[in-house]
């Protein structure tokens, strides 16, 4: 136990050490990917670490979905690396990506939904028993451990019976969860998840989330909704038009500070001048830049206070009088 910090490490010890934990499951380095002459996403790094929750979070088009297909192995990157355990991977479709641990859940569930629970997690992966010739389903194991993996997650539903169709989507995902988590996913990926739910459901979701990553896992989740990551988040990245914005540990930013990035508090200044040129709007009552007092008016962007405007002349505010 050496109290000073000389020795030969001192530029290792020097380092912050936000996320000391050791290799990273999956890591990109430098990583990018071009449709045709179209570049989706330029030098991105990132890295998945074993019982954390690492949050991609972006607007429509940032280059999301192309980071996940790359991880996920439907789309290969095209410039920078790709590792897995440390060792530079290249997948030609899901299944090597399963294959190494790494299982994603759509938005759009790949499920069967007249189907019962039990037969849909199972999918493709279905228990047999009996020899050979005459193999057949074990029905009873599947739905015992169907059961047995749902409740281990915390996951409680009436009838394992009931065809998934009639479940609600956050309790779909939840399912999805559960069988990656079964199926031996080591990472997770989870393409907006909560984007079609309500605040209920979405609650549910984030749940299973932090439940996977007690498990151990790596989970990469893939949102739109600041609030929504830095309620389970360890780490966040931000994409902007295909490349890194920001990449920070939970300790090193606030809410408030990965929100002001989502919403671009640059460009929303910029739109308030120029619909301060337009005229007619009650640029006042637009939402504040970033440095506005933290206890402001959070966001009624739509509602202009109508009591205290006449708001019928355009740019003449002074002598409205009736
Ligand atoms: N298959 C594709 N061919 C050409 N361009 C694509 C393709 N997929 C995505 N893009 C483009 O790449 C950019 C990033 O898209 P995407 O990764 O889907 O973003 P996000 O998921 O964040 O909305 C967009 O400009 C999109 O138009
Ligand atoms: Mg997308």
């Amino acid at each position: 136990m050496t109290s000073k910090t000389t020795g030969t490490h001192g530029a290792v010890l020097t380092d912050p050490a936000p996320e000391r934990e050791g290799r990273p499951i999956v890591e990109l380095r430098g990583a990018g990917k071009a449709y045709g002459n179209v570049r989706a996403l330029h030098g991105v790094d990132l890295a998945v670490h074993p019982g954390r929750v690492t949050c991609v979070l972006g607007d429509n088009g940032a280059g999301k979905s192309t980071l996940i297909k790359i991880i996920s192995g439907l789309h290969q990157h095209t410039e920078g690396d790709f590792l897995v355990d440390g060792e530079p991977v290249r997948f030609g479709t899901p299944r090597d990506a399963l294959a190494r641990g790494i299982a994603t859940v759509y938005q759009d569930l790949a499920t069967i939904p007249l189907m019962p629970v039990w037969r849909n997690f199972f999918l493709g992966s279905e228990m047999t028993k009996g020899p050979w010739p005459v193999r057949r389903l074990d029905i009873a194991r599947m739905k015992r451990t169907a059961d047995e993996e749902l409740r281990n997650m915390g996951i409680v539903l009436d009838d394992l019976e009931q065809p998934i169709g009639t479940l609600s989507g956050g309790q779909r995902q939840c399912v999805a969860i559960a069988r990656a988590v079964y199926f031996g996913a080591r990472v997770l990926i989870l393409d907006e998840p909560t984007a079609a739910l309500g605040v209920k459901q979405s609650g549910v979701v984030l749940k299973y989330i932090a439940a996977a990553r007690e498990r151990g896992l790596g989970v990469i989740f893939i949102t739109h909704n600041p609030h929504h990551a830095y309620l389970v988040g360890d780490h966040f990245s931000v994409l902007r038009l295909g490349t890194l914005e920001l990449s920070a540990a939970r300790a090193d930013i606030t809410l408030e500070e990965l929100t002001n990035h989502m919403a671009g508090g640059a460009e929303l200044a910029a739109l308030k001048h120029e619909l301060a040129q337009v005229g007619g709007v009650d640029v006042a009552a637009l939402p504040k830049e970033p440095e506005a007092p933290a206890a402001g008016v959070p966001d009624q962007a739509g509602d202009t206070p109508a009591s205290d405007a006449p708001a019928s002349d355009t740019a003449a505010p002074a002598e409205g009088k009736a």
